[in-house]
């Protein structure tokens, strides 16, 4: 049997090896060259697990190979992953950064050796070496996020607590400068009453906040995008919170990963008797939360459009042209091209016609209802 086998190995490779040399050629992928870098943020988060797996597959398709790696949350070891491709060679670096300031020193070192830097879905702040800026419209997602606890909101005096993401990421003001865009007003005229910070509640009769004031707001209701601090938050907010700020209540979450453990949170408290929460990403457990009724809602990013978009600007690059903009993005040094792409609204009415429909993900991927 052992013997057999061994005939059979040395008699593939012998097939293989004349099929190389007939043929001139390796196999495929041995022929692709390393030409473009992607840097994602961590692995602890399935979202960036979802990008990893979009661009695996996109990749496929394409003539150029590409090597990703993450930086779990440290600006030390994004830099390190960054000059480790360009020492392999790469032509573009699409850097989604964990931190948006300190992320400027490895897209100075990527444009020093003649890379081209594609910004992808948070923004590099502080540095010119930023050539284009591959993201959703994150105004469009707080939007939308605080639309729908708007739409749901009947009389006045509705307790509302605001939770948003990591003061490191552009991201976060811009999902809390769409939100409150549409949270201002309906707290101006009582609908709804802040519960969890003094610091939006003395802002809450001004539409437009600086910069600064959003970080001052953010600083008290950040989440640093991790689902231990927004458990720790909610759960320190529920501890103070007066009867007047229990009942029916409402979550502005940032993000799926957040609002899960937010909700756990206002769930195991029995003075909670409702909650509608926001989330954002479609991630697959907080789709399930859905269909189970413990998350309001989603705010479906399709990140293969995202990483569609990214290889078609890093291909662009290589053959020397330059992609088209609708929009600019100040990152405090350079207004940076973009196009940002438009997302969805999910809740338990149209899961099957978004998700599923769409082939993002299968059925069979979740417990519905009997
Ligand atoms: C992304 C979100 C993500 C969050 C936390 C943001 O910059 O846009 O999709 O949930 O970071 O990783």
């Amino acid at each position: 049997m052992n013997h057999r086998r061994s005939l059979v190995a040395v008699v593939l490779v012998l097939l293989l090896a004349t099929a190389v040399v007939v043929t001139g050629c390796a196999p495929k992928t041995a022929e692709k060259k390393l030409y473009v870098g992607i840097v994602l943020p961590t692995k602890d988060e399935p979202r960036w697990i979802q990008d990893e797996t979009r661009f695996n597959d996109a990749l496929k398709d394409t003539p150029y190979k590409a090597e990703i790696l993450f930086s779990q949350g440290d600006p030390a070891k994004e830099k390190a992953n960054v000059e480790s491709l360009i020492s392999k060679g790469i032509k573009v670096l699409i850097l989604c950064p964990h931190d948006a300031s300190a992320a400027a020193a490895a897209a100075d070192a990527a444009a020093a050796a003649g890379v081209k830097v594609v910004s992808y879905d948070r923004l590099i702040l502080g540095t010119k070496n930023v050539d284009y800026y591959v993201t959703f419209d994150s105004i469009e997602v707080g939007q939308k996020q605080g639309q729908y606890l708007v739409d749901r909101a009947q009389g006045k005096g509705n307790p509302l607590y605001l939770y948003a993401g990591a003061l490191s990421d552009n991201n976060s003001f811009l999902f809390f400068e769409g939100a409150w865009r549409v949270l201002q007003p309906k707290i101006a005229d009582g609908t709804f009453v802040i519960a969890n910070s003094d610091k939006a509640k003395a802002l809450q009769n001004k539409l437009n906040l600086t910069r600064d004031e959003m970080s001052q707001i953010i600083g008290q209701i950040t989440t640093n995008w991790d689902f231990n601090s927004a458990k720790n938050l909610a759960e320190a907010n529920l501890a103070v919170a007066p009867a007047s700020m229990k009942g029916n209540v409402f979550i502005l979450a940032p993000n799926d990963g957040t609002a899960r453990a937010i909700a756990d949170t206002f769930a195991a408290d029995p003075a909670i008797k409702s909650y509608v929460i926001t989330g954002q990403d479609a991630e697959k457990a907080s789709v399930q939360y859905i269909i189970d009724g413990k998350q309001s809602m989603t705010v479906w990013k399709d990140v293969r459009e995202l990483v569609k978009d990214a290889i078609n600007v890093a291909l662009l690059y290589i053959d020397g042209k330059t992609p088209e903009y609708t929009k600019t993005y100040n990152n405090g040094v350079k207004e940076v091209p973009a196009k940002p792409t438009p997302v969805v609204v999910v809740d338990k009415d149209n899961v099957k016609d978004t998700l599923i429909k769409s082939g993002y993900y299968n059925e069979s991927d979740f417990t519905w209802p009997k």
